[in-house]
């Protein structure tokens, strides 16, 4: 049977949960991005080196922005308390196979309070309706006890063996293991933040 084609909306929503505001990332959030880019031991398994400044920090949310929102976008994470907790992406959008992949990452000064298990549940249920997606997926490296912690959490299953030298960052290939959650999984699965 032939799908309709997904009606996605060209711009981000803003959403308020518990703790947190996430709303569209903006150039003028590179000090505050800046806390987890800018960290060595928060972009140990990054995809890419830490940025050396803020304005680093500054180009990569540009080049993110350049993106029309149907391929990649990018939600800053505020606390309502006050402060910038970090971001949530989705990319590797696959329109045809209603499939696209999530990054996240919060600066270590909020790490383990819940709030990526917040964030994440606002967005994969705006990824799963709105964006009509299928299935959503975790590129994890073997190491990275918390992100797998995270999708777990989440609701995403462990789906590969290591995938050898999937990445190249800094000189070295790394292994990435794949995780991967379908709208069906999440319609009966809810984390507690
Ligand atoms: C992965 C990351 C986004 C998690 O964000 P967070 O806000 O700390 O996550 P939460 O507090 O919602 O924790 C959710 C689950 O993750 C796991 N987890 C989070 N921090 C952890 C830690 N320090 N040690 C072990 N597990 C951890 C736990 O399973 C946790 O569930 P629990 O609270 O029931 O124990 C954060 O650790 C981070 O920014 N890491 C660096 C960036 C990165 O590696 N991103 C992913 C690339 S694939």
């Amino acid at each position: 049977m032939r799908r309709p084609a997904i009606g996605f909306a060209m711009t981000l929503p803003a959403f308020e949960t518990r703790r947190l505001v996430l709303r569209p990332i903006e150039e003028s959030d590179a000090q505050g991005l800046h806390g987890a880019y800018g960290d060595t031991e928060a972009m140990r398994f990054w995809d890419a080196p830490p940025s050396v400044d803020v304005a680093e920090t500054a180009s990569r949310i540009r080049q993110t922005l350049a993106i029309e929102r149907r391929w990649h976008g990018m939600w800053a994470i505020v606390a309502r308390s006050g402060g910038f907790v970090g971001m949530i992406n989705y990319h590797n959008v696959d329109p045809r196979n209603r499939r696209m992949a999530l990054g996240w990452i919060t600066a270590p000064a909020f790490w383990h309070q819940g709030l990526m298990t917040e964030a994440a549940a606002a967005v994969l249920a705006h990824c799963f309706s709105a964006m009509e997606m299928h299935r959503i997926e975790a590129l994890i490296e073997p190491g990275n006890t918390a992100s797998r912690g995270l999708a777990v959490k989440l609701g995403f299953k462990q789906e590969s063996d290591l995938l050898r030298d999937r990445l190249y960052v800094g000189g070295q290939y790394r292994h990435i293991l794949m995780y991967g959650l379908l709208q069906a999984d999440w319609a009966s699965y809810r984390p507690n933040a």
